[in-house]
């Protein structure tokens, strides 16, 4: 009943994929969900494409079914791989000061936190990451932030199908013209990087701008949630909060347990971490961000001088309680279990399921009337 025509197209069975979420998403999570019938995507962004290889091959013992590789693509390619050495040089003096002085109150031991220097700056690398996507046949690419414009036809050449995530109409009509195959239309409720546009509206403008197929983001955590995406028109669902609340996300207990307790309006819009307007639920570092007389810096300044003061950005796995990065959308609020992943994918289908017959039998009834 639920099986889309993008479905078919990709050989899955429901139209539910799992979002990429940096390493939250790794292949335990992204085969739990291609094997129960939808499409799971790994999170590969902060990753060198060696680390890319080996979740992909890792992924491939874990399942046979379709699956992709999600990763942001910076605003402006730079093919050659800047270090977050490089880009630390370009920091104000000031804010390094501020983010120590933030860090030294918050009890951070700064040797430990620091990471790797070596390491390409977020989102510089993408063409060397996107080579490993062709070389291992993984069958979908999603881009995300930036356009797929610099490789969408050799991807394509490839035989894989190009994805991109997108915030408002003109960025989707812009990825459509780039080469992007599916738009991935994401309302600003959604957890991680987010624009202003609310999801209800977004969609419907996205689905008449472009014609390709859409999938709806943002806010989509239930059977409802894919009911209404699918009634409206979109192909698929791309879901991010109601995974990280699942057994097989890369995050810790006590971030489950946030996820859990938290209410609609606990996720705040954040530019503390990544220099661009992340929602997640709030903590310490970007308290003290938003008390602070500085502004967070662009991308890729502020991922860096984080990384610098209080560890990696992949602190998501093996994170600090108070500190780590902590992406979660309003519809957390709706989450109240951790729950095997294939068993949000079973129960989001079943949901919908009766959801769309039950709108069928009311609209059927009230035509009798
Ligand atoms: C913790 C977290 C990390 C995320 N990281 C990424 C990422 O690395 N790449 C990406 O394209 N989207 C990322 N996102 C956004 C998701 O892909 C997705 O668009 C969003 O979660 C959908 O909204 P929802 O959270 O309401 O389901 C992240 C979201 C969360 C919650």
């Amino acid at each position: 009943m639920l099986k889309t025509l993008l479905c078919s197209r990709l050989g899955i069975e429901l139209p539910i994929f799992s979002a990429g979420m940096g390493p939250i998403a790794g292949p335990e999570l992204v085969a739990a969900v291609s094997n129960a019938g939808g499409l799971g995507v790994l999170g590969c962004t902060s990753m060198s494409p060696e680390e890319i290889r080996a979740v992909v091959r890792r992924t491939y013992d874990l399942t046979d079914k379709p699956f992709g590789v999600d990763l942001i693509l910076p605003a402006r390619i730079d093919q050659s791989g800047t270090k977050m050495s490089d880009v630390a040089e370009l920091i104000p003096e000031e804010h390094k000061k501020a983010a120590q002085s933030i860090a030294e109150e918050l009890g951070v031991n700064q040797n430990s936190a620091v990471s790797n220097m070596d390491r390409n700056a977020l989102g510089t690398d993408a063409e060397a990451q996107i080579e490993v996507v062709m070389e291992e046949n993984v069958p979908v690419f999603v881009g995300a932030l930036g356009s797929p414009g610099f490789i969408a036809k050799r991807l394509q050449d490839a035989g894989v199908v190009v994805m991109s995530v997108v915030g408002n109409t003109k960025q989707a009509v812009s990825v459509v013209k780039d080469g992007a195959e599916v738009v991935i239309a994401q309302g600003t409720e959604g957890g991680g990087h987010t624009g202003h546009v609310g999801t209800i509206a977004l969609l419907p403008q996205v689905l008449d701008a472009v014609d390709v197929p859409v999938v709806a983001a943002g806010g989509i955590g239930d059977g409802r949630g894919l009911a209404a995406a699918l009634v409206m028109g979109c192909q698929a669902v791309w879901v991010g909060t109601r995974f990280l609340a699942t057994e097989e996300a890369g995050i810790q207990g006590w971030q489950k347990a946030g996820i859990v307790a938290a209410a609609d309006q606990s996720p705040v819009i954040s530019r503390s971490y990544t220099g661009k307007r992340f929602r997640m639920l709030p903590n310490k570092w970007t308290k003290a961000w938003e008390d602070n007389e500085l502004d967070p810096l662009p991308m890729p300044l502020q991922p860096v001088l984080t990384g610098m003061t209080i560890g990696p950005l992949a602190t998501d796995r093996g994170g600090k309680e108070g500190i780590s990065m902590n992406g979660a959308g309003n519809i957390a609020g709706l989450i109240d279990s951790i729950l095997p992943a294939s068993e949000v994918v079973e129960q989001l289908a079943s949901e919908a399921e009766a959801c769309i017959a039950r709108l069928s039998s009311n609209v059927a009834q009230q035509g009798e009337e």
